[in-house]
């Protein structure tokens, strides 16, 4: 063979021939920010498994998200830990719950940042499952009309969007449907659709003390292993109405993200969970991995699957150090 004539290595000498062939650019607006609401004021209780976030009580919610804006994050996403749950988390569809509170105090503070919220039942029942229990089963539509309530109660407290990550069929009409008849048809809907049965949520349900006190979440949250299911859980959402699908978790499951990407044209959103955070985080405690170089890798590989926005953890930390 002739020595090649293409030499790849030639456009990757200097950093300034690499940022003119990158393909991939990592900006603050593509990220979104969970934070967790909890009663009280001036609350900021560490969550363990998750070194950097907190529980905040609504007043601290409202000056993280200042500070996100302040970074260039476009949006947060708001999860609750209720003062009480019982079987059927009617503490998630109160007027005054902490969701609505923390919405409410996020657009007193940061009138344009987007506000968005999750919608589910398991931070809200006592058996921490995402529906209502039935003879040990998690019954599918009874739960949609619980659903309904509390994206409607999102929505009068002030959400800009909701995002159902419950995987009950039928939801994202069921939420549809109610926000249409109520007035708030211009609330967008962004649904977790293909939402995976994931051991990567472990911390998240130490954050938002969610775990389910019975069984799993296998008989309604995605087998792992499936892919074509996932296309069309994707599809059955926006025929729904959906307005941004989301594929969750994201680094285990690029393919997802990339496959989704190539077949349906909404805006797609990945979820960077909370065990995708936790080892990073767990890595560089131990002096093992460089914390920031991970991260960013990990973000960036997200959007180049074909992610448009990244639910993430490390959002103001990507940002802060998108603006070096
Ligand atoms: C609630 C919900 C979960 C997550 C987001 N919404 C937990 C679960 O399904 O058990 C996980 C987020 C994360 O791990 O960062 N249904």
């Amino acid at each position: 063979m002739q020595f090649p004539e293409y030499r790849p290595r030639r456009l990757r000498r200097t950093e300034a021939l690499r940022r003119m062939i990158r393909e991939t650019v990592l900006r603050p607006d593509d990220m979104i920010l969970p934070l967790f609401a909890i009663g009280g004021r001036k609350v900021r209780n560490p969550i363990a498994s998750m070194p950097g976030h907190y529980q905040l009580s609504t007043d601290l919610v409202a000056d993280l998200a200042a500070e996100a804006w302040d970074a260039g994050i476009p949006a947060v996403i708001l999860f609750g830990l209720p003062e009480s749950k019982d079987a059927r988390g009617t503490a998630a569809y109160k007027d005054d719950g902490i969701v609505q509170r923390a919405v409410a105090a996020v657009k007193a503070k940061v009138p344009d940042i987007t506000v968005i919220t999750d919608v589910c039942l398991c931070q809200y029942t006592d058996h921490g499952h995402c529906g209502i229990v039935d003879n040990g089963q998690i019954a599918n539509d009874p739960t949609l009309e619980l659903l309904a309530k509390v994206a409607l109660s999102h929505a009068k407290a002030g959400a800009d969007m909701v995002a159902p990550s419950d995987m009950m069929d039928g939801r994202v009409a069921a939420i549809r449907y109610a926000l249409d008849e109520s007035g708030f048809s211009d609330v967008p809907i962004m649904a977790y659709a293909a939402k995976y049965c994931s051991a990567f949520y472990g911390p998240f349900r130490q954050a938002a003390d969610s775990a389910p006190q019975f069984g799993d979440r296998r008989t309604y949250q995605m087998d792992p292993a499936n892919i074509l299911e996932a296309l069309r859980e994707v599809e059955l959402d926006i025929s729904e109405g959906a307005d941004i699908i989301m594929v969750k978790p994201a680094l285990a499951y690029l393919d997802v993200i990339c496959r989704v990407r190539e077949r349906f044209d909404l805006p797609l959103a990945a979820y960077n969970v909370s065990g995708e955070y936790s080892m990073i985080k767990a890595g560089a405690q131990l002096g093992w991995l460089d914390e920031t170089r991970v991260m960013m890798e990990s973000l960036t590989a997200i959007k180049r699957a074909g992610a448009d926005m990244i639910l993430t953890y490390f959002a103001i930390e990507a940002a802060r150090a998108l603006q070096g």
